[in-house]
């Protein structure tokens, strides 16, 4: 079970709930790659068996800009069924609550991946529900492989 688990994180977030999800796979017998957006090439994401995007939303609702290359890329690139899920943490403070997450699970189902998880928004800092919205997620993600 090969997971690309990639994200991208402003405040440090997202970086934790990446560390806890990228645990949280191991732990369940995933051999994960953790790694940044702006370290990710969109091209080699069908080399893995399920791909995980984790991003906050910025700027009125927008893909941050370190994801934007990643994101724009997806757009070429022909997934082939590659299993995938979208989380992220953001801010209901700010208008379009979430709303990257939202653009890249629609580009990642255009690009013909296979959604396996409904996408989690969590606001600011995960409470205890948060988290296990989370292992949710990875718990769909994990099964689809099985
Ligand atoms: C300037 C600025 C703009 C933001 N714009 C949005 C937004 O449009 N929508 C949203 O849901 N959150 C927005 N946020 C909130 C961040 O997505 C949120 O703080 C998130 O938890 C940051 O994650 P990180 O700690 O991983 O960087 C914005 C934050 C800042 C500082």
């Amino acid at each position: 079970m090969k997971i690309l688990l990639t994200y991208t994180s402003m405040t440090g977030r997202n970086e934790k709930i990446a560390k806890y999800l990228d645990q949280y796979l191991r732990d369940h017998g995933a051999e994960v790659t953790l790694q940044q957006i702006v370290d990710t090439d969109a091209f080699e994401l069908e080399d893995y068996d399920a791909v995980i995007v984790e991003t906050y939303t910025y700027n009125d609702g927008e893909v941050p800009d370190e994801a934007k290359d990643f994101y724009d890329d997806l757009a070429d690139v022909d997934l082939e069924k590659t299993k995938f899920a979208v989380l992220g943490s953001s801010s209901k403070e700010h208008l379009h609550f979430g709303r990257a997450v939202d653009y890249f699970t629609m580009q990642l189902n255009s690009s013909n991946g296979e959604q396996v998880a409904d996408s989690v928004k969590i606001n600011q800092d995960p409470d205890e529900a948060d988290f296990k919205r989370v292992d949710m997620l990875a718990d769909n993600v994990l099964k689809s492989l099985k």
